[in-house]
């Protein structure tokens, strides 16, 4: 995929602004310029989410009550598409494609983009919510309907956490014999992701020249076992009133180059969480969906070495690229030779 032209209508602190992108893009200038706000947008327009807020209403610029993004992006072939997302005070929100309204799921089924940014590092050494998410999103960069087996997941989630509430025991047994498969191809399909991401991550390692390497421990159980918890469980689930097994509450762990990734450092965590970003956009590529790589203002952990292993492998990514920083074009570890979009104070 690949993003042609930007356009932002009273997003954060721009009024009305275009942006035109190539192959490789830079975005510089200094704090506060809009460099975030940038990537917050292509998020906005490709993925219908804001990778800042939870909460859209904080995009719209002070003062106005309705804000719009649109992409216009090449899918490849000779498929066009323009994607927008608007949305207003009262949390109204409203996607498209082509003009025509489309669902959060069509927008993200059609659609393959990457973002890396600071906050990345939590996905390594924070908390498990991050690793799921990144890891759902690498299954779902393997099959496309992994998004469909997560959403009935949460249907079951949501429906149990009812009958939980209203202490109506009666169903849960049947709501918990009908979400083994769905809990088995959960845990399966994340399984595989990892697999890949610990393959690609290696192969980025090795480009890098360093000596790394990423473990990704997760609970595996399928079928019977699965069953077998959920029963175990059934008492004090009904005691606590809420759910207390499934894919939603796994631990997943992360080891970096067989240390618990809570023990290494800020710099090796960035790198890291860097790395595991340009795993997932391999696995995309070969996944058959190519997609664009826009990291924001990722560098800021690593030391001048880093810094220069980290730009040379995303000069060296076969997809688009949109990179954010403070350092102008051409100083330190950036390049120069680049679609270049300079902001302003
Ligand atoms: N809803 C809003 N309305 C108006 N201005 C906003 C809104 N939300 C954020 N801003 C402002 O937009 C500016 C740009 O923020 P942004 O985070 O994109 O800058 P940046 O270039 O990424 O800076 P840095 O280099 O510090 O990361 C900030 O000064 C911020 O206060
Ligand atoms: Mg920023």
């Amino acid at each position: 995929m690949h993003l042609e032209h930007l356009l932002l209508r009273n997003f954060r602190k721009f009024d009305e602004i275009e942006f035109s992108f190539g192959g490789r893009t830079l975005i510089s200038g200094p704090n506060g310029s809009g460099k975030t706000t940038i990537a917050e947008a292509c998020a906005a327009a490709l993925g219908g989410k804001s990778f800042r807020t939870a909460d859209l209403k904080e995009c719209i610029r002070e003062g106005a009550d309705h804000a719009f993004v649109k992409a216009t992006v090449d899918l490849g072939g000779l498929e066009r598409a323009s994607f927008t997302s608007g949305f207003d005070r009262k949390g109204q929100k409203k996607l498209t494609r082509d003009g025509l309204t489309i669902s959060r799921r069509a927008l993200i089924g059609a659609t393959s983009f990457v973002l890396c940014t600071q906050e990345d590092i939590e996905m390594v050494s924070g908390s498990p919510k991050r690793r799921r998410d990144f890891i759902d999103r690498a299954a779902m960069g393997l099959d496309r309907g992994y998004i469909d087996i997560a959403s009935q997941y949460l249907r079951f989630v949501k429906q149990k956490t009812a009958l939980l509430r209203h202490e109506r025991k009666s169903g849960l047994k049947h709501l918990n014999e009908a979400a083994v498969p769905l809990i088995s191809a959960i845990r399966n399909r994340r399984g595989a992701a990892a697999q890949a991401i610990i393959a690609n991550f290696e192969k980025v390692a090795r480009q890098a020249g360093l000596e790394l390497s990423i473990a990704i421990r997760m609970p595996a159980e399928e079928g019977d076992e699965v069953r077998k918890r959920l029963h175990d469980r059934m008492v004090r689930e009904a005691e606590r009133g809420c759910l207390l097994y499934g894919p939603h509450l796994d631990d997943i762990q992360m080891e970096l180059t067989g240390r618990a990734a809570k023990s290494s450092s800020s710099g090796e965590v960035a790198f890291g969480a860097f790395c595991l970003r340009l795993a997932e956009t391999l696995l995309l590529g070969d996944a058959g969906w190519p997609p664009l790589f826009i990291a924001d203002e990722i560098f800021s952990f690593m030391d001048r070495d880093r810094r220069d292993r980290a730009m040379t492998l995303v000069g060296a990514l076969p997809f688009q690229t949109v990179v954010t920083s403070h350092r102008p074009a051409g100083e330190g570890s950036v390049p120069g030779d680049c679609t270049l979009i300079s902001l302003g104070e």
